[in-house]
């Protein structure tokens, strides 16, 4: 009784000075990403990056439509499953968040954006890299990294130029990622003159490969693409080593080349023959990157892996929508979006039409004594 009149006289005298209490506003900033399964270390450094990005911008004391926000993270896991990642998709337009970053695998992401243009909540991925994302043409759906259109294309370039290779094999691992990518690489490796010499399916819950690798050492092909996910790509250069295929090379994309690749291969030599594309530049060609990344592994030691650069700018570019709009509404700021024009992280952000990235670059990476190295 007592307390509750404490409150009110309180909660009074904040509306008598016509301050404080009423105006702080709390905004939610939805993530989503898979921590929990075989792909949780990606989510996780997802999350990290949009975790940093909050802090940031809770230091500069934002006010935006006349009150003085608070952001806050409303963090989801979707188990990189497409079912779990519609569930999670409608829970967070229940909750009227103010703005998406996610999700993370093309997979859970494709059908999450359906969700997110009928509730008129905008989402940014820093990571889901099939094209089909932006076909629909929602305007509630942004990426901000290359698509698999530049990735693909890339490895079977540089497969096909530099590598000199003659005879791939494919595999890929059924997903709403990896499935496209393997598709993409083909056509443009064919275009090269690329041979592609066997073509074989796994999952991305998948662990024993020797049955599709003995198939494949058969063909005799200088290199494998693998499009899919880093679990999987490790398992596989550790038994492509106990299988003696320790000179063919090991081709993939974004989903392929991260730090956790080292632990999986566990010491395999085949790690050195691995090629792999992201949709970005390197850290170290960011405008922003070795500093950012200095002050992420102060943070989050040993838990960088690819895409939390993007994500921490993901966030920024929702917040500056809502700066230029003056309102953390939704319907108010989302056609703010696509007029951004942003100095990231990672580069100077604007979008095309469609919601995807204007003018993206792409990483080519290898690995060498244990550590991811750039190549371009
Ligand atoms: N780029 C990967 C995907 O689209 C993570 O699923």
């Amino acid at each position: 009784m007592q307390m509750k009149l404490k409150l009110t006289v309180t909660a009074a005298i904040a509306a008598a000075a016509g301050v404080a209490l009423a105006q702080d506003m709390v905004v939610k900033i939805g993530h989503v990403a898979p921590l929990s399964g075989g792909q949780a270390h990606y989510g996780k450094d997802n999350e990290n990056g949009v975790r940093m990005a909050i802090e940031d911008l809770n230091a500069q004391g934002l006010t935006i439509g006349g009150k003085k926000i608070k952001f806050e993270i409303a963090a989801e896991d979707d188990a990189a499953d497409p079912k779990q990642g519609t569930a999670v998709a409608q829970k967070l337009c229940d909750a009227k968040v103010a703005g998406i970053v996610g999700h993370l695998n093309s997979g859970t992401t494709i059908p999450a954006s359906k969700i997110y243009n009928e509730c008129g909540i905008p989402h940014i991925t820093g990571a889901a890299t099939n094209p089909a994302l932006t076909k629909p043409g929602y305007k509630t759906t942004y990426r901000i990294i290359a698509n698999d259109n530049a990735l693909g294309a890339g490895v079977a370039f540089y497969a096909a130029d530099v590598l000199k290779v003659k005879k791939v094999a494919v595999i890929d691992d059924r997903t709403g990622y990896g499935q496209p990518l393997a598709e993409v690489f083909m056509g443009r490796a064919k275009e090269k003159g690329i041979e592609i010499v066997d073509q074989q399916y796994t999952t991305d819950k998948a662990t024993d490969f020797m049955a599709i690798l003995t198939a494949i050492k058969a063909k005799k092909p200088d290199a494998i693409f693998f499009g899919g996910m880093d679990p999987q790509a490790g398992a596989m250069l550790r038994q492509m080593e106990q299988l003696g295929m320790g000179n063919v090379k090991y081709l993939g994309g974004d989903g392929i080349c991260t730090n956790e690749l080292i632990k999986i291969a566990a010491g395999a030599k085949t790690l050195d023959g691995v090629v792999c594309a992201e949709g970005g530049s390197s850290i170290a060609k960011m405008p922003g990157g070795t500093a950012w990344k200095a002050k992420y592994d102060a943070k989050y030691p040993r838990e960088f892996q690819i895409y939390s650069p993007y994500t921490y700018d993901a966030t920024f570019v929702l917040v500056d929508a809502m700066k230029r709009a003056n309102s953390t509404d939704p319907k108010v700021y989302t056609p703010k979006l696509i007029e951004t024009k942003m100095k990231g992280v990672t580069a100077e952000i604007a979008f095309e039409p469609t919601g995807e990235m204007k003018n993206p670059t792409m990483t080519l990476s290898t690995y060498k004594d244990g550590k991811k190295i750039p190549l371009n």
